[in-house]
């Protein structure tokens, strides 16, 4: 079911690297099925590669620099400043990898999303890949969920299943994940837009007006209208 939007839903991408996902979000508004205004991409790192697809896509940039700042708290306070500055309605982490204080996350309560490289709540934190193969685990993926204090622990709102196969490495692992992550960026801020998906109070997922018991799944999305 699409819902007509009347307005652009503004948003704030926060990356530290490559940024793929921030691309596939970028791609997606330049094709008109997201109904998103970039307002700005944030990096803790001068030097990540997003930041240049960002300039090429005309979005402005800047630099939260965490080795500037002695404590956490410091870097935060000053990353939110950053960030209301272009009052953004959604704040997306894709390959931010910065842990968050609970005052930053209370913050953005139901307003900031975030992109994991597997089937959460298995496999949290870092060195992902590696850890599902190490595990003997036949299937891995990716998951999109609300940002809570919890690293890597926020309510589910989708997953994408992804086959280990015989002779996968982590390097090969994480390409397969990245193409389904790589879909789902746009699937996700596109419901957010369109007010089909929120964080209810009771900390659950509330997707088309009932609390969503299980994460939604990227393939029965498939050509499913959206
Ligand atoms: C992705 O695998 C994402 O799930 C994880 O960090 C990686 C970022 O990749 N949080 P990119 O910078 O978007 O290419």
């Amino acid at each position: 079911m699409t819902r007509a939007v009347d307005n652009l839903l503004s948003i704030v991408v926060l990356i530290s690297g490559r940024g793929s996902n921030l691309q596939s979000i970028i791609d997606a508004v330049a094709t008109g099925e997201l109904p998103v205004e970039i307002r700005a991409v944030i990096s803790n790192k001068p030097d990540a590669l997003g930041l240049q697809h960002a300039v090429q896509a005309g979005i402005a940039t800047q630099v939260v620099d965490h080795r500037q700042y002695p404590e956490r708290a410091a870097f935060d306070a000053a990353l939110q400043s950053a960030i209301d500055e272009y009052r953004p309605q959604l704040v997306v982490l894709a390959g931010f990898m910065r842990i968050l204080t609970p005052a930053f996350v209370h913050h953005y309560r139901g307003r900031m999303i975030n992109i994991h490289p597997s089937l959460l709540p298995e496999f949290p934190g870092l060195n992902t890949h590696q850890r599902v193969l190490d595990a003997g685990r036949q299937e891995t993926g990716a998951t999109i969920h609300f940002v809570t204090e919890e690293t890597d622990g926020g309510p589910a709102i989708l997953q994408a299943g992804v086959a280990v196969l015989p002779g996968d490495d982590a390097d090969s692992l994480a390409a397969r994940v990245l193409e389904q992550e790589h879909r789902m960026y746009p699937v996700v801020i596109r419901w957010y837009a369109e007010g089909r998906v929120r964080l209810d109070p009771d900390g659950r997922v509330r997707f088309d007006g009932a609390p969503l018991k299980r994460p939604r799944q990227l393939d029965s999305e498939a050509g499913a209208p959206c």
